[in-house]
């Protein structure tokens, strides 16, 4: 989605942007572009397009040491020059960038223009910059503090004025924006990937909060004109970790930290004397965990799929009932909200636009609510009722992998948790922590043995319709599998229990269309055979993702991508990661762009 930066210091400030939108680039965009003032004027170069290209058109000779930046994803108006940000008012003495949507725009727009104003864009954006020009009266914080009473929407902004070229005005209300705090110099960012090489002091800013900066000062209001005290922190991620350490693409790099990312989520969570686990983040008393009767997860993609993981696992080893809830759909459909249910979202950004909106109606009517997150320091964790980090260190690849492994880490420490406060016993709870601890080792091997599984994705590449089939446990998994692969291939791909099959998409079964089976050592095991034979009976291609030993499975399918055994419960690690890579495989076999696949975004801060 859209990302900000703005600077005001020594340095060259075209250079502190350009370098900054280039780490916003994960989070997916379509244009960009930068304004700098030098001595009173303001010079703006914007472009469709990457970084790559913005850059090309940037003037070497672009001096200014205050700047703004923006990388445009596209909601308002097509990707063109015009619309890509800056933007500014008709005297051209306001600049602004934008992120998020002003919903009212249409009708302030056509007042703007019956009062004489022009447009040149498209966005909804626009309006935010010719409104603060009629409501300018010498102070631009005034200004923008009585424009955004005016708009309906959300918004994160970076203004500049000419009449005090050193400055920069942010205000956030939806859209993330943080505070960098260097040496004589201050950052504002949509994500704080964008400053980190620069300053790991941040404050981040609340909704309805306004910062100004310049290069050796920052104050921090509400929108009642009341200075704010708020508190500095120090941002834990290095800069080594948002860089592709020798890796080609960050996807790559992410499925192959997931060894250590596992461990990091369990370590310090798992309690081999009492055969259970440990999560401090929840705020919650043993007597309170007790009293729950119902859990409700709310999430949206890769990390809804998470929630199903956890889901199946709270109700089936801790015996709680529990559900999964994709966040878009909450929000607008007036939950009930009952007092012993415990509510959880999950995000990887801890931004998502559909989650956090879902969270706060849950919150409005009285839920406990808490956070599994992975950014720290974002809006989720901030505002949810206590919650959980996964520590999976930055992501940056649009298509998430490691967060999706860490966050199923989590649900299986809850499930320990409440399972052994309730019906498990000692001896199966302390099988389910060795489970978990032998995990990333079983991935580690996985890893090191992706030889095969690359030669089987080349092999399909040239498919264009797949089916991932999964039970159980593993239903989920053949659903982030379907969907990995539509996001980086391009490849249609559906997800579905395989005993669903006969109840429809079997009609799509023929020799085109391969399925790509789940086939764990469980209960379900020869269930999913049946449903495997079902679709070879009707000559369907068959791949299976099969545990090392199972000597049947070879003479049902074509192909076989081999896992190592384990405790029963762990397959969906073990499952999800062939997945991955098999994805990633196919999408680098047809050539595309891996970590940033077109139309989407990293983080999806609108609805
Ligand atoms: O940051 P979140 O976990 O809240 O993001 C949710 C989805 O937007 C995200 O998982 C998306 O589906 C990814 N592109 C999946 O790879």
């Amino acid at each position: 989605m859209c990302g900000i930066v703005g600077y005001c210091g020594p340095k060259k400030a075209s250079e502190v942007l350009l370098e900054g939108l280039k780490r916003l680039e994960y989070r997916g965009y379509d244009s960009a572009g930068i304004c700098v003032s030098h001595k009173g004027s303001f010079e703006t170069v914007k472009r469709k397009g990457k970084i790559k290209d913005l850059r090309e058109i940037v003037p070497s000779n672009m001096v200014g040491n205050t700047g703004i930046g923006h990388t445009r994803w596209a909601t308002h108006g097509e990707v063109t020059d015009e619309n890509a940000h800056p933007h500014y008012d008709d005297s051209e003495k306001i600049v602004l960038v934008h992120n998020g949507i002003i919903e009212n725009y249409q009708v302030i727009k056509k007042r703007l223009i019956a009062e004489g104003h022009t447009f040149l864009s498209d966005t909804d954006s626009e309006v935010i910059s010719h409104l603060v020009a009629t409501l300018y009266k010498g102070n631009l914080e005034v200004a923008l503090r009585e424009t955004v009473f005016l708009l309906k929407g959300t918004y994160g902004l970076a203004v500049m004025h000419k009449d005090n070229p050193d400055k920069i005005v942010g205000v956030r209300n939806g859209s993330p924006l943080v505070l960098g705090i260097g040496e004589n110099e201050m950052f504002l960012a949509s994500d704080v990937t964008a400053i980190l090489a620069h300053t790991k002091q941040v404050i981040y800013l609340e909704d309805k909060e306004i910062v100004v900066i310049t290069a050796d000062s920052y104050k921090t209001f509400d929108f009642h004109e009341q200075e704010l005290q708020k508190k500095i922190e120090n941002i834990g991620w290095d800069l080594d970790q948002i860089e592709k350490d020798g890796y080609e693409f960050f996807m790559e790099k992410e499925i192959n930290e997931q060894p250590e990312s596992i461990l990091r989520a369990i370590i310090g969570r798992t309690d081999v004397d009492g055969a259970t686990g440990h999560l401090g983040g929840l705020n919650m008393t043993p007597a309170e965990l007790l009293n729950i009767k119902r859990i409700q997860i709310v999430a949206a993609g890769t990390s809804y799929y998470a929630g199903m993981v956890g889901a199946y696992l709270l109700e089936s080893i801790a015996r709680i009932p529990a559900s999964t809830e994709l966040s878009s759909e909450v929000r607008y459909k007036n939950p009930v909200v009952q007092p012993d249910t415990l509510y959880f979202v999950v995000s990887q950004s801890g931004e998502t636009a559909d989650t956090l909106y879902a969270m706060r109606e849950l919150q409005r009517k009285g839920g406990r609510v808490l956070g599994i997150c992975n950014v720290v320091g974002s809006t989720i964790p901030r505002e949810s009722d206590g919650g959980v980090y996964i520590h999976s260190g930055p992501e940056i690849a649009v298509a998430s992998t490691k967060a999706f492994t860490s966050q199923i880490t989590v649900f299986y420490i809850l499930t320990l948790i409440l399972a052994r406060m309730r019906h498990l016993s000692y001896e199966a709870g302390l099988r389910l922590v060795s489970g978990l601890e032998s995990v990333p080792e079983k991935i580690k091997e996985i890893l090191a043995d992706s030889g095969e599984l690359k030669k089987i994705a080349v092999k399909y590449s040239k498919y264009e319709n797949f089916l991932f089939l999964g039970r159980g446990l593993n239903y989920s998994v053949a659903l982030e599998g379907a969907l990995k692969l539509k996001e980086i291939s391009y490849i249609h791909a559906e997800g579905y229990s395989s005993a669903e099959i006969k109840h429809g998409p079997i009609a799509l079964i023929n020799e085109n269309t391969p399925s790509l089976f789940l086939v764990p050592d469980d209960d379900l095991r020869d269930k999913v055979i049946n449903n495997i034979k079902e679709v070879k009976a009707r000559k369907g291609k068959v791949i299976a993702v099969a545990v090392k030993g199972d000597d049947e499975i070879e003479s049902i399918v074509d192909d076989v991508i081999w896992i190592p055994k384990a405790h029963s419960l762990m397959y969906p690690y073990l499952m999800v990661v062939p997945l991955q890579l098999f994805a990633f495989y196919m999408a680098l076999e047809l050539d595309r762009d891996v970590d940033q696949p077109r139309n989407l975004a990293k983080s999806v801060t609108v609805e």
